[in-house]
């Protein structure tokens, strides 16, 4: 079988940590077990570029007991866990091609063999691997049904290239589902982006000011979890409403050019380009920690930094340091800019990754049920697929909702009743 990992004898400790995060997805399971039984996918090849994490390892042993053929690359350099990797290939014999700290160069030549399976069904995270089949592998494209998309970043890619014509299958905006963005963007960006920070650093959060660039899903999840640390949180955004709620949620709020001033750390999570740029950067205390949790490595303008620095190292494992020429500063950046939470840490905890791993599987189904009915576009996880994870969800955390009463329903739909 072919595959390309670091190490086939980290197998037994990927074993056992999947197994671990697998009791904190009881919604996967349940599905896993539906799937053993009814083989939903039986016989399709599924593309997989996803973070090679154990939950994500949960997700493909879903898949493959409903009959998928799995197919799994990395969907960023830095995220891989080696021990999954390795774990997926002896255990599952699925084929994985993923290294921690693989270049850019073989990061592509790990999705070109995945391609090289001729996936029907493609499942991104960031859309690396719809994009390079669509540009450089398009005689693929007329054997694929369609495709699902995890990130924020993915679908606002995938919706360009619709805008432009030029997505030539359907695409689920799993991200979309309100049963991902808002809990795994949230609660698991919160808690594992502050968690990536800590095990880099081993820094004090309390006491200190901490910058958050973007005020969206994840913003305001990591914001929340700093404030919780004891840090004294700012919010940097372009957005004048998501201003106005980070000012509303207790935060200060001011552009970056003011913030850089004064940040102890920051965290740009924006899905955009250059938010932390050389005149921030010029301007930093020295000894700022600063780091990116947005998808793409793009957030911080490291060249730039690169540029007005005259000596950098690494200094610990996920921290280099950078000199700056003008004033001696030092400036720590983590996990070469990536996202620090999978880079430096696991990535979000498996709670949380069972709602969004439970969209991306009915996901997948859903798309094999509709083949060929589906319109040349992204669509969403239809409403019903969402609430019941939901309710599954809630219901394997032992609560549960109350239900309307006949009276209440009949209230709800009327429209003469005033006071
Ligand atoms: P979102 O659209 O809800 O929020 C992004 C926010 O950034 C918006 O409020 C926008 O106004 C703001 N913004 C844009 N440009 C800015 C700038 N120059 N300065 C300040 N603010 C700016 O998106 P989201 O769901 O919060 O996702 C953010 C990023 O995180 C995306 O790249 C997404 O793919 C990624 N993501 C990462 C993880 C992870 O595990 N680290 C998990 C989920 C999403
Ligand atoms: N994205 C964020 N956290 C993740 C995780 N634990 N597994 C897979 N993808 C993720």
């Amino acid at each position: 079988m072919n595959h390309d990992i670091k190490d086939l004898t980290l197998a037994g400790k990927g074993n056992d940590r999947i197994e671990w995060a697998a009791q904190s997805m009881p919604v996967l399971e349940l599905i896993k077990q539906r799937f053993s039984e009814e083989k939903p996918l039986k016989g399709i090849r599924l593309g997989l570029c996803l973070h090679v994490t154990t939950e994500t390892a949960s997700l493909c042993r879903t898949l493959k007991v409903g009959g998928a053929e799995v197919f799994l690359c990395a969907s960023n350099p830095l995220s891989t866990q080696d021990d999954v990797a390795a774990a997926l290939v002896k255990t599952d014999k699925i084929p994985v091609f993923a290294i921690k700290g693989e270049d850019n160069t073989v990061y592509y030549q790990h999705i070109t063999s995945v391609l090289d399976a001729k996936p029907q069904i493609t499942m991104d995270d960031g859309a690396d691997l719809l994009s390079t089949l669509h540009t450089k592998r398009p005689e693929l494209l007329s054997q694929v049904i369609g495709g699902t998309e995890e990130t924020t970043t993915g679908v606002i890619r995938l919706k360009a290239m619709a805008q432009d014509q030029a997505l030539k299958y359907p695409v689920i905006a799993v991200n979309d589902a309100m049963t991902k963005h808002l809990f795994d963007n949230r609660y698991g960006t919160g808690q594992s982006t502050l968690d990536g920070i800590i095990r880099a650093t081993n820094r004090l959060i309390a006491g200190s000011n901490f910058v958050v660039a973007g005020y969206g899903w994840c913003g305001r999840g990591v914001a929340r979890r700093a404030a919780g640390l004891g840090g004294r949180v700012i919010v940097t955004e372009i957005d004048p409403l998501k201003a106005l709620e980070a000012l509303m949620d207790g935060y200060e709020v001011m552009p970056m050019a003011q913030a850089a001033k004064i940040g102890d750390f920051f965290v740009t999570l924006t899905g955009n380009i250059n938010v932390i740029r050389p005149e921030h950067f010029k301007v930093m205390k020295s000894g700022a920690i600063v780091c990116n949790s947005g998808h793409f490595n793009v957030e911080l303008d490291l060249p730039g930094l690169a540029q007005i620095s005259n000596h950098r190292r690494e200094i610990r494992e996920f921290v280099e340091e950078f000199t700056l020429k003008e004033n001696g500063h030092k400036i720590y950046i983590l996990g070469e800019g990536r996202l620090i939470n999978l880079a430096a840490a696991e990535g979000h905890p498996s709670s949380v990754m069972d709602m969004s791993f439970a969209n991306q599987a009915l996901a997948a189904e859903y798309v094999l049920k509709n083949k060929g009915q589906l319109p040349l576009k992204v669509f969403p996880v239809p409403e019903k697929m969402d609430h019941e994870i939901a309710r599954l969800k809630l219901q394997a955390m032992g609560y549960k909702t109350d239900k309307l009463t006949k009276e209440q329903v009949k209230y709800l739909g009327s429209w003469d009743a005033g006071t």
